[in-house]
């Protein structure tokens, strides 16, 4: 048998609403994701495995081959760019905005400003094209901290219920980007398994449900 295709799948919140998703197109892992500690897994389809890895590298899995699809958020596509990949369906799943955030009340006072964020590239594309300049801080986490501890006047982050902002004391500002996570395609390998590729596109859009 021909060697299967192999789908990277974003771990954590994504994940969750992946996998239903899948289901509904048939495919299921063969054992339990969560409580394996494997990170690669046949399916109900002899011919689609899945590899369970962080959102960041999804794109690189799937921009160098390693990965023939993946499943990753619009957030990670437009920090990290998209070269290489085609993206042809949005799964309509793990919807959110990417935003700018600061303290209530904050009031900006010129054209400088010190932002926090781990959407570094998103952030200064953002600001440059308002004419601020954006001292740009690169965090790995927990952005909301930094205003209060004066390492930044606001943030870039995503917003879902809002409730993260609302506890430590901050409001969204401006709307970036509508999120939401996409089916991306290694090129070289919708060339060369075409209908296998288009295929999983055409299932996997119906069972988004047309969203
Ligand atoms: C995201 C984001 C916020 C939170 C927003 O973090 O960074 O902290 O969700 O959601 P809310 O508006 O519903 O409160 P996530 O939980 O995805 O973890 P991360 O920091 O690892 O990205």
């Amino acid at each position: 048998m021909n060697k299967p295709l192999t789908m990277a799948l974003t771990k954590g919140r994504i994940l969750e609403e992946t996998l239903p998703l899948l289901a509904r197109a048939g495919i299921e892992p063969l054992e339990d994701i969560h409580s394996s500690r494997k990170l690669i897994f046949a399916t109900t389809r002899a011919d689609l495995q899945l590899v369970v890895i962080r959102g960041t590298d999804v794109p690189t899995y799937v921009r160098h081959g390693a990965a023939d699809l993946g499943v990753v958020g619009k957030d990670i596509l437009l920090e990290h760019g998209a070269e290489g990949l085609y993206e042809p369906l949005d799964l309509g799943i793990a919807r959110c905005r990417l935003m700018t955030a600061g303290p209530v009340g904050w009031q900006g006072s010129g054209a400088r400003v010190r932002v926090a964020t781990k959407f570094a590239n998103i952030a200064r594309r953002f600001f440059a094209a308002q004419g601020i300049h954006a001292d740009v801080i690169k965090l790995y986490g927990a952005m909301e901290l930094a205003p209060m501890m004066d390492l930044a006047d606001l943030i870039v982050d995503i917003v879902d219920t809002g409730n993260t902002l609302r506890a430590n004391g901050m409001e969204p500002l401006d709307e970036i980007a509508r999120i939401s996570s996409r089916l991306i395609v290694n090129k070289a390998a919708m060339r060369s398994h075409y209908r296998a590729i288009q295929g999983l596109v055409d299932q996997l859009a119906a069972a988004t449900g047309g969203s």
